[in-house]
């Protein structure tokens, strides 16, 4: 099925000068990108993102780590987006993502994993409704 997710390109591959390269992977893959922006998150929308992780031991450094600069998000629509962008993505941990992902390629570390994708269809909703109103989406099939 046609499905929308959540993407966040993270500041250290923002720093790292690879948007670029990480959008031409979605896009040579099938994913539009129907909604973008660039934001240097304040810790309180940090934590508000990731408040399903607050009771996690690593919270308070994913919040550290997301705020040290600006980040890229957008929202990719395409034939099963979600699990398609989470293979693009590669596993959480760089050192564990299969080479030719872009956390293979790109990341430094778990906090420093280059990317965010939403991980099912209900997180994706709420991923994208934090960010992004619904006149700020733009399919083309409308
Ligand atoms: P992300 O997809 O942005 O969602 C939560 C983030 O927490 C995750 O990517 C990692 O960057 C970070 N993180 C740090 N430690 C862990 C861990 N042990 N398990 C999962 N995520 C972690």
């Amino acid at each position: 099925a046609i499905e929308r997710t959540f993407s966040i390109i993270k500041p250290d591959a923002v720093a790292k000068n690879v948007i670029g390269e990480i959008y031409s992977r979605f896009e040579k893959n099938g994913l539009q990108i129907i909604a973008a922006k660039m934001l240097h998150m304040t810790r309180e929308q940090a934590e508000g993102f990731y408040a399903v992780h607050k009771e996690r031991p690593f919270f308070k450094d994913l919040v550290d780590f997301m705020i040290t600069g600006p980040v890229m998000m957008q929202v990719l629509e395409g034939e099963d987006a979600i699990a398609k962008n989470r293979d693009l993505m590669g596993a959480t941990n760089p050192k564990e993502a299969a080479p030719g992902t872009i956390r293979a390629d790109f990341a430094d570390s778990i906090d420093a994993n280059a990317v965010h994708g939403s991980d099912a269809p209900e997180t994706a909703q709420q991923e994208i409704a934090f960010f992004f109103t619904e006149n700020e989406l733009c399919p083309r099939t409308r």
